[in-house]
């Protein structure tokens, strides 16, 4: 590739051209790196001890999770196996491999995981080579309530075979529910990678290293709720809380850039009007099961969001025109759109005929399932205790209030003092940087600030001399100004380096975050050559791409970059892990 020419009044300083230079050079020498790299893992030709690599896709661990059992049962049967995330490895390393165990989460609208962005990219890319000596197994995670159900994993293991790799086993999908099948699959899938002829069972260290907490999905912690506190002020059109959760006895431990899970428990109101909507029996119970109706609807089922299953039965028994049009012309914007609003009682209610039997409604609804939420504090400035920043889902429509499960069993229906169940999902993609020097850059409107007061206090209490700087917004600075208090005395300290605010609705036309960086973007392409660090958390919709296109925009015009080139900028800082993101 030929560099680009610079002009001389290029609007950067000599250092920092120099370091333009630098960067468009390692653009260059990407290549040879990653040959370079593919040189250092010879260990793949070894013939003495069978090699399985396992790489994972991961937003909230799950993922990684699975690839480390999966690594626990190989090295148990003499397998070396290797680890990996998939944007850690070079394409010319991933050519090389021969057995390859994939597990694989899909988000957004069936994307691949951040850490899998750029392998996937690659893996797609018209220049990449025949796989033909590699065998390959793919496990996709994801969650049947999504259109694009285990789409990561579909277009991995289409591509694979469209290289001319071998697929060991057919594919596994997994919803929500996945610990059971995802085990089977790897016990099955791991001998496979050696022929089936597998080693004797050893046990090795790394399998005994490999311990997982005990409180889990399927065993939730029953921590205490110590504070439930309003954040957003009494005008605000939002509802932010302020939780601090007691970690008692657990022995839970978490780091900043983790997130909590909670289990919720479903709305008395809302269990009683569905029952009664059905004209079925609280007390009634199913064969098979030994809770009543009423319990399993408050406890086990998700009877707020319709699952695919349940929409498709009413649309049976509706007679409704929209809904049979919007489930049927292939439109999946106007289906979201169309669904946003409604929970289960709103489908039930669009026609006065519809019937369900007990067994036959319980069998349409999917398993309660935990809410994920950005851990808002230190572990070393709370000892013992974890806090969330919370928006309240609540809105009416067809005459009723509708409660968002999670966020309104927080705020409304667990007691100061009263027990609540938990479980941490590890998210080390999503840290401060490991030198305490480095400077860091956090965009987090919304409950997004929640990570970023997290890591403000971690870096106040480690004494990390690294700048902060964070780009906060919502609605209005008079009622949603949350933390203030507390950004300002971390200003005060010097802990906080900058601020920038963003409030959309304080005059006629919007101002976001983007804005911000935009109008500082000089400084921000510098903390960025300086090697700062990129965060960004909050809304993924419509924020997080918007903040993206803003940080192009922002590598383009103060690093005199082609638009090409400040992609590559932008997919540099990923690559170097000083770009991560914590979206929803
Ligand atoms: C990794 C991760 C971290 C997260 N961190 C945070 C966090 O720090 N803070 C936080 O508040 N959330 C966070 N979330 C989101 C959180 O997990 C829940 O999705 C959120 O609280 C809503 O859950 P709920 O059970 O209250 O609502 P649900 O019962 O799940 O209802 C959501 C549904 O309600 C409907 N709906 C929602 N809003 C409206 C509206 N205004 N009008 C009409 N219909 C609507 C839509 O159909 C939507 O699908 C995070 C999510 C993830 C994955
Ligand atoms: N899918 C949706 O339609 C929708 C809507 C709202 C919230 N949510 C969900 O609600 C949660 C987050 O809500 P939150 O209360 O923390 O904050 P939020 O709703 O994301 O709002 C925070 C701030 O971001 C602004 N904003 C809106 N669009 C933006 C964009 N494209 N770029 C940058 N900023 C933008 C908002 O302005 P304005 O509100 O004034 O535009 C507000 O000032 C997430 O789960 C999110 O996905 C989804
Ligand atoms: C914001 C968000 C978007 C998601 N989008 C999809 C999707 O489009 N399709 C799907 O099958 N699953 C989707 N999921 C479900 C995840 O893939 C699933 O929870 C998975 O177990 C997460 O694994 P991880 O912990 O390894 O990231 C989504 C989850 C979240 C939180």
């Amino acid at each position: 590739m030929k560099l680009p020419f610079i002009p001389e009044d290029a609007p950067y300083t000599g250092d920092q051209k120099s370091w333009l230079k630098g960067f468009l050079a390692g653009m260059q020498s990407a290549k040879a790196l990653a040959t370079s790299k593919s040189g250092a893992l010879t260990a793949h030709q070894s013939d003495v001890t069978p090699i399985v690599d396992i790489l994972f896709g991961t937003q909230t661990g799950n993922a990684e999770g699975l690839a480390m059992d999966a690594a626990a049962v190989a090295r148990a049967q003499g397998f070396q196996a290797n680890v990996q995330g998939l944007d850690d490895i070079s394409m010319d390393t991933f050519s090389s491999m021969k057995n390859v165990i994939i597990t694989i989460a899909t988000y957004g609208e069936g994307e691949m995981p951040d850490n899998a962005s750029l392998f996937w990219e690659s893996l797609n890319s018209s220049s990449m080579p025949r796989l033909s000596d590699m065998k390959f197994g793919v496990l996709g995670l994801g969650d049947t309530g999504y259109d694009e159900f285990c789409q990561a994993g579909k277009l991995i293991d289409m591509r694979l075979e469209q290289l001319g790799a071998h697929r060991l086993v057919d594919r596994l999908d997994c919803d929500v529910d996945y610990e059971d099948i995802a085990s089977d699959w790897i016990n099955k899938t791991i001998p496979l990678t050696n022929d089936g002829k597998s080693k004797p069972i050893v046990v090795t260290d790394e399998k005994l290293a490999n311990v997982k907490s005990i409180w889990n999905r399927k065993n939730p912690y029953p921590a205490t709720l110590r504070v439930n506190k309003l954040l957003s002020g009494e005008q605000s059109l939002k509802e932010i809380r302020h939780f601090e959760i007691d970690l008692g006895d657990s022995g839970i431990t978490y780091d900043t850039g983790d997130a909590l899970n909670i289990m919720p428990i479903n709305d008395d109101e809302l269990v009683k009007s569905i029952l009664l909507r059905l004209n079925l029996s609280s007390e009634l119970v199913l064969v098979g099961e030994d809770k009543t109706l009423a319990d399993l609807l408050k406890y086990k089922y998700e009877i707020s969001t319709p699952s695919r299953n349940f929409i498709a039965a009413i649309e049976v028994q509706a007679g409704d025109d929209l809904l049979s049009h919007v489930l049927n012309n292939g439109d999946k914007q106007a289906l979201a759109d169309y669904l946003w609003t409604k929970d289960v009682l709103d489908l039930l209610n669009l026609n006065q005929d519809i019937k369900f039997t007990g067994s036959e409604f319980v069998g349409l609804l999917k398993p309660l399932q935990h809410r994920a939420y950005s851990i808002s504090s230190s572990p070393k400035k709370h000892v013992g205790s974890v806090h969330l920043t919370v928006a309240s889902v609540r809105w009416n429509s067809n005459e009723r209030e509708h409660l968002g499960v999670c966020s309104t069993f927080l705020a409304d229906r667990v007691d100061v003092d009263e027990k609540v169940g938990i479980f941490v999902s590890p998210n080390k993609a999503f840290r401060i940087p490991d030198n305490n020097d480095s400077p860091m850059i956090m965009v987090g409107p919304g409950t997004g600030i929640a990570p970023f007061r997290a890591f403000l206090e971690e870096r106040h209490c480690i004494g990390a001399e690294g700048k902060n700087w964070l780009f906060f917004g919502d609605q209005t600075r008079s009622s949603d100004y949350i933390y203030e208090e507390e950004l300002a005395a971390l200003k005060d300290s010097g802990v906080l380096s900058r601020l920038d605010l963003a409030f959309s609705r304080d005059q006629d036309e919007k101002i976001y975050v983007q804005h911000k960086m935009s109008e500082h973007g000089e400084d921000l392409f510098e903390w960025l050559q300086n090697g700062g660090y990129f965060y960004v958390c909050g809304d993924a919709t419509r924020m997080a791409k918007d903040v993206d296109q803003a940080l192009c925009d922002i590598a383009s015009k103060w690093g005199n970059l082609t638009a090409d080139q400040a992609r590559e900028y932008v997919n540099n800082l990923k690559r170097e892990k000083r770009y991560l993101r914590d979206v929803y």
